[in-house]
């Protein structure tokens, strides 16, 4: 991958807002909209060791960054980030959610609260996040939002089948959306990335495991690799362009 497909002043005066944004996919995506010449930056995350990292990343890349403290599950707390982000500017041109968490487990042990940790954050914030963003978007007259959705969506894995739902969820909003929105020029899109190289493929597999389902997962890519968040990032930008 070039360092650069972006110019530097590709979002040149544009504001992007992303939720998740300490995530390894999420950080991944801050920097290169920081190279690309984007404006501001606001990373929404709950994990402030994380956030405080990426914040002075993209500040090195001399990005205004922002970091947003949020609970991503609470309904309130998404309200106050939203707050926070208006009185920080006026215009948030692009929205990317990458927020996401695995709880794993075949389907006869599920526990019902953790369908519903898990739901919150992967499906639920996003429907209450982005809908917040387009009402302002709508008044402004323009927007991109862009889903971090799953390619687990399209088959049955074992003991994914409550995550593999929530990204379903993901892929169904953003055809409403966009077709709600399309017509106040606001551009709906989900990315459905394939196993991917981050802490959260550690956390899907935990530490002893980690090695043995990496090496499986990649003999079953036609690849023969699992994806880097730098394969996301430029196809993210693309949307957002
Ligand atoms: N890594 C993969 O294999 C893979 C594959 C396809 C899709 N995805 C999706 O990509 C997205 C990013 O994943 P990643 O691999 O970068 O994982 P990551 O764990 O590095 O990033 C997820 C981020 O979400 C944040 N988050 C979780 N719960 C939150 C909450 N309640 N409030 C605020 N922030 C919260 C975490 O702190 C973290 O920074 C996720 O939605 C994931 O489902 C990942």
């Amino acid at each position: 991958m070039p360092d650069r497909i972006f110019s530097e002043d590709t979002f040149k005066n544009k504001n992007v807002i992303i939720s998740g944004g300490a995530g390894d996919i999420g950080m991944e995506i801050a920097t290169a909209f920081a190279k690309a010449g984007a404006n501001k930056i606001a990373l929404l995350d709950n994990d402030v060791e994380q956030l405080d990292k990426a914040i002075n990343t993209l500040k090195n890349v001399g990005c205004d960054a922002i970091k947003i403290e949020v609970d991503l599950s609470d309904e309130s707390s998404i309200e106050n980030s939203v707050k926070e982000l208006y009185s920080k500017a006026d215009c948030w041109d692009i929205l990317i959610t990458t927020a996401g968490i695995f709880i794993g487990g075949p389907l006869t042990d599920y526990k019902a609260d953790d369908w519903d940790t898990l739901m919150k954050i992967n499906a639920r914030s996003v429907f209450l996040l982005s809908r917040l963003i387009a009402k302002k978007m709508i008044e402004l007259g323009h927007g991109k939002i862009i889903h971090i959705g799953s390619s687990s969506t399209y088959y049955g894995t074992p003991g994914s089948g409550v995550y593999a739902a929530s990204k379903v969820v993901i892929n169904q909003l953003t055809q409403t959306m966009a077709v709600e929105w399309g017509p106040h020029n606001i551009q709906v899109n989900a990315i459905c990335p394939t196993v991917t190289e981050t802490k959260f493929l550690k956390f899907v597999a935990g530490d002893a495991l980690h090695e043995k389902l990496r090496e499986n997962l990649k003999n079953k890519m036609p690849l023969k690799r699992l994806l880097k968040p730098c394969d996301i990032a430029p196809a993210v930008l693309f949307l957002a362009s």
